[in-house]
């Protein structure tokens, strides 16, 4: 996408102020869990996109480093560091975007589940920050289990009276650009052709088309993750913008299964995901697919609902 962004005639005012074309203002955008594997080249690539006017970092760890490091890029966001949960509510004041890629990563031999004890009590903390300082900011949550994290979340914002179904996305982005990918590279096409929607959740048979491959080495996706979840809150930002026809999947509020959330399509608008968009048609394979993939879905749902709940 073509940066379409002037800056103001003010040095002072410019970098933080750059605005689009048209005079829609850039955006400000937090990513909790900036420190991390994922957080710091996601930290990077947010820092140079155009759309972006603000950039808030926060962990609990290592963010004055980070923070010094990204801002000495010469791009025209404004980056600020957060340290700790005291400055929570200061990195989350008056944000439009929030990704949240905050918590532990699974090592070999582990599930996604097995993160659920210490990532949920993270993901409550942050929604409960988000609640009380940015109402009304769109969420990208990546921590794992997103299919639990999700209605972790959900839950929060409920109790809080802050619940916008369609300002809420765990992100699957990673599946589709690995499904994108794994494609092209059967087909020998150039992946950025490829366009595989991959429907579900993120975890094991709840990820639909089943195009899974462990990277080699010790730790999760990181790299590949900031890339995806960085397409992602691009999408995000250009659906809050104003563009049309803005289409990708997410794990998202849903009347499309009986479950009460789904990865599927949606199209993303100024509000957050406004559209969730039917499968279409299934084959058999995958009809059969999405029978398994609900089933541990539905369990996965229950336990981050139960979480909040109990
Ligand atoms: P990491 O351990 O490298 O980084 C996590 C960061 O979160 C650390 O800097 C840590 O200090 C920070 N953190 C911990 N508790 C926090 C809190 N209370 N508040 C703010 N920050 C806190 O891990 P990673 O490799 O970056 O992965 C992060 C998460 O993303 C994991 O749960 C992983 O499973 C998940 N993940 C999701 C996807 C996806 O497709 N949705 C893909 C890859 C990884
Ligand atoms: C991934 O799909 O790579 C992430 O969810 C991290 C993991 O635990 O596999």
């Amino acid at each position: 996408h073509p940066p379409n962004f002037q800056m103001e005639e003010s040095p002072g005012l410019r970098r933080a102020n750059c605005r689009a074309k048209g005079g829609a203002p850039g955006f400000k955008v937090a990513i909790l869990g900036a420190s991390g594997g994922i957080g710091q080249p996601l930290a990077l690539l947010m820092k140079i996109n155009p759309l972006v006017s603000v950039l808030h970092l926060y962990d609990v760890v290592n963010t004055p480093g980070v923070t010094a490091d990204i801002s000495h890029m010469d791009t025209g966001a404004v980056v600020r560091g957060f340290l700790g949960q005291q400055q929570l509510e200061e990195a989350l004041a008056g944000m439009d975007l929030v990704i949240i890629p905050a918590g532990v990563p699974r090592k070999p031999g582990m599930t996604r589940d097995d993160l659920f004890n210490i990532n949920a009590g993270i993901v409550r903390t942050l929604c409960e920050g988000i609640a009380k300082s940015c109402p009304k900011a769109i969420v990208n949550l990546i921590s794992n289990p997103v299919n639990s994290t999700v209605p972790i979340a959900a839950e929060v914002f409920k109790r809080t009276g802050t619940y916008d179904p369609k300002r809420l996305l765990g992100v699957t982005m990673l599946d589709v650009v690995r499904a994108n990918t794994f494609v092209a590279e059967v087909l020998g096409l150039d992946p950025r052709e490829v366009d595989v929607p991959v429907v579900g959740g993120h975890a094991g048979v709840t990820i639909l088309p089943l195009l899974s491959q462990a990277k080699a080495g010790a730790g999760s996706a990181t790299l590949s993750m900031a890339y995806a979840a960085v397409k992602f809150a691009d999408a995000c930002l250009r659906g809050m913008r104003g563009d049309a026809g803005i289409v990708e999947c997410a794990f998202v509020s849903s009347q499309v299964t009986e479950l009460p959330f789904f990865a599927s399509k949606v199209r993303l608008g100024r509000t957050g995901a406004e559209e969730v968009l039917p499968l279409g048609p299934l084959n058999e394979y995958e009809r059969v697919g999405l029978e398994k993939a609900k089933k541990e879905l539905a369990e996965s749902i229950q336990k981050g609902v139960s979480f909040i709940k109990k």
